[in-house]
Formats: C-alpha cells, sequence, structure tokens
C-alpha cells in the first residue's frame, strides 16, 4: 500500500508530535528557474503558465525566479493564487553589512515560503560549504521559511561507489542538530550532480535507492516517523516525459525542476501529470 499523497501540513506537523494519523507527503512540484526571466519577463511568463496549471491542486507547486523577478512574479500570481512562491538561496544573517546578499526576512515579506538551499551549483561555482548551508537552513527556520536542502553525488563520486556515504554527508552537514520540530518544514532534494543539465536523469531505480537511503538517515537521526513524514525531491533533467516514471514510486515525493521549468507547456504538462500521480498515489 503507498503512502497517500494529499497535503495537510496539520497531519504532518501531527506525527512529528507523535500522533496516529494517516501519514502524507504531499507532491511538491518545484521549479528553480535559476538565473533566467528579467522581471518583465517572469511576469509574462506567470501570466501564461497559470491558467494551465491544475486548479485548485492537491499537490504542492512552487516557483523559484530569481530575487529580482519574486515581486513581479507574486504580483503576476495575485493574492489568491495557490502557487507558491521560493527563493533560490538566501544569506543566514537578517541584516547588516553584507553587500550583494539577500536575508530571510526579506525573502519573507516579499511573500517566499520556501527556498531552496545548498544546490550544487551554489556548492561548485561559489565554494558554499556545509557549514553555510547549515547556517542557511537555520536562518530560513527561524523566520518561518521552507528549506529544500539539495544533496547529491558526482559522477565520480557514483563511479566510486561512494554516493550514500556522499548523501549521509551532506545530510549530517546541512540538518545536525535540528529538532523534529524544525525538520517539519524541511524537504530534502536529491540532485545528482551528474544529472543536472545534462539530459541524463538518474533512473527510478537509481533515485528510489538514493530516497531509501536518505530516509534511513532521517529515521536513524531523528525517528521512523520523522522519516516517513519527510518529503524527498527527485531533481535532474526531469521532464514530462520521466516525470510520471519518477513519481510513480512512493519514494519520490516530488521534483525539483530546472531547465523543463523555463517553458509554459513542459511545466505546465509536469504540474499536471504529477497531480495526476498525487490524486490517486
Ligand atoms: P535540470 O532540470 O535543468 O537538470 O536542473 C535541475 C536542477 O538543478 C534543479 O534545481
Amino acid at each position: 500500500m503507498s503512502i497517500s499523497r494529499p497535503f495537510s501540513s496539520a497531519i504532518q506537523t501531527n506525527r512529528v508530535l507523535g500522533l496516529t494519523d494517516n501519514i502524507v507527503r504531499t507532491t511538491l512540484i518545484v521549479g528553480n528557474w535559476k538565473m533566467n526571466k528579467t522581471a518583465s519577463e517572469a511576469a509574462t511568463f506567470i501570466c501564461t503558465v497559470v491558467p494551465k496549471l491544475p486548479a485548485p491542486p492537491t499537490i504542492e507547486i512552487v516557483v523559484a525566479p530569481p530575487f529580482i523577478a519574486l515581486e513581479s512574479v507574486r504580483t503576476a500570481l495575485g493574492a489568491s493564487t495557490s502557487v507558491q512562491l521560493g527563493a533560490q538561496n538566501l544569506f543566514w544573517e537578517s541584516h547588516g553589512a553584507y553587500t550583494g546578499e539577500v536575508s530571510a526576512p526579506m525573502l519573507k515579506e516579499l511573500g517566499c515560503r520556501y527556498v531552496i538551499i545548498g544546490h550544487s551549483e551554489r556548492r561548485t561555482l561559489f565554494g558554499e560549504q556545509d557549514e553555510e548551508v547549515r547556517k542557511k537552513i537555520r536562518s530560513a527556520l527561524t523566520h518561518h521559511l521552507k528549506p529544500i536542502l539539495c544533496i547529491g553525488e558526482s559522477l565520480s563520486q557514483r563511479e566510486q561507489g561512494q554516493t550514500d556515504e556522499v548523501l549521509r554527508r551532506q545530510l549530517t552537514g546541512g540538518l545536525t542538530g535540528l529538532s523534529d520540530k524544525d525538520m517539519a518544514a524541511v524537504a530534502v532534494a536529491y540532485e545528482p550532480v551528474w544529472a543536472i543539465g545534462t539530459g541524463k536523469a538518474a533512473t527510478s531505480e537509481q533515485a528510489v535507492a538514493a530516497h531509501r537511503t536518505i530516509r534511513a538517515f532521517l529515521a536513524d537521526t531523528w525517528s521512523a516517523d520523522l522519516a516517513e513524514a519527510t518529503r524527498i525531491l527527485y531533481g535532474g533533467s526531469v521532464t514530462p516525459h520521466n516525470v510520471s516514471g519518477l513519481l510513480q514510486s512512493d519514494q519520490i515525493d516530488g521534483a525539483l525542476i530546472g531547465g523543463a521549468c523555463l517553458e509554459v507547456e513542459s511545466f505546465a504538462t509536469i504540474c499536471c501529470l504529477a497531480e495526476s500521480i498525487g490524486a490517486c498515489g
């Protein structure tokens, strides 16, 4: 029997508190726009894509545009939208002399609910270390943003059989010291570096194996209930063609999408496919 997917954060919280409701993990689809679209392009995109999305969705749909487009996307979405806003990064201090940085309270005020943290592009291109990832997650939680912690192995690490070790190390680095209550707001995204932007998505079997490793770590470090309640997304060359196969597994609770979230048709199709699976999963 697979785990049902319809969303209830109240039920998720109940699990963390040790209550006995059914465990639910709502499918979460996140579009990571990376450094694409100006503020006006972003608004146009939102106005075109939103009518094509499931409404109201039983899944959660999040768009994470560049910082400079958050305001225009929020305005384009309107007050009654079911599409949520996410950011791609933050800095852990709330204010001060940190030229070029953006803080959690700033993102919160712009309407963000989620923030992507520790993306492999941040780690490899900008030298982000686990210690910084941890501080960013703590700051997000302090300011009531839900962090999506990105982890994943490189091709050489996979080829050397180090995948599980890398995942556990990055989980330890990012999440050490968080309470059960903190963890209730955290999602993990498994994004193998070799699958990002390459067109070579992990197979369902590879993704499920990694997700099981992540869930086992969560169970060992916190509890079996916490592990069952935590959403684990897959990211890396997700497209309308492979998303259904990935989401069929009850281990894969959603997707973090790069390239395919930039086109109206492909993002809308992915969301509709996820909705149809989520509704009957
Ligand atoms: P692609 O979907 O373009 O492979 O990017 C994945 C990703 O990095 C999402 O965060």
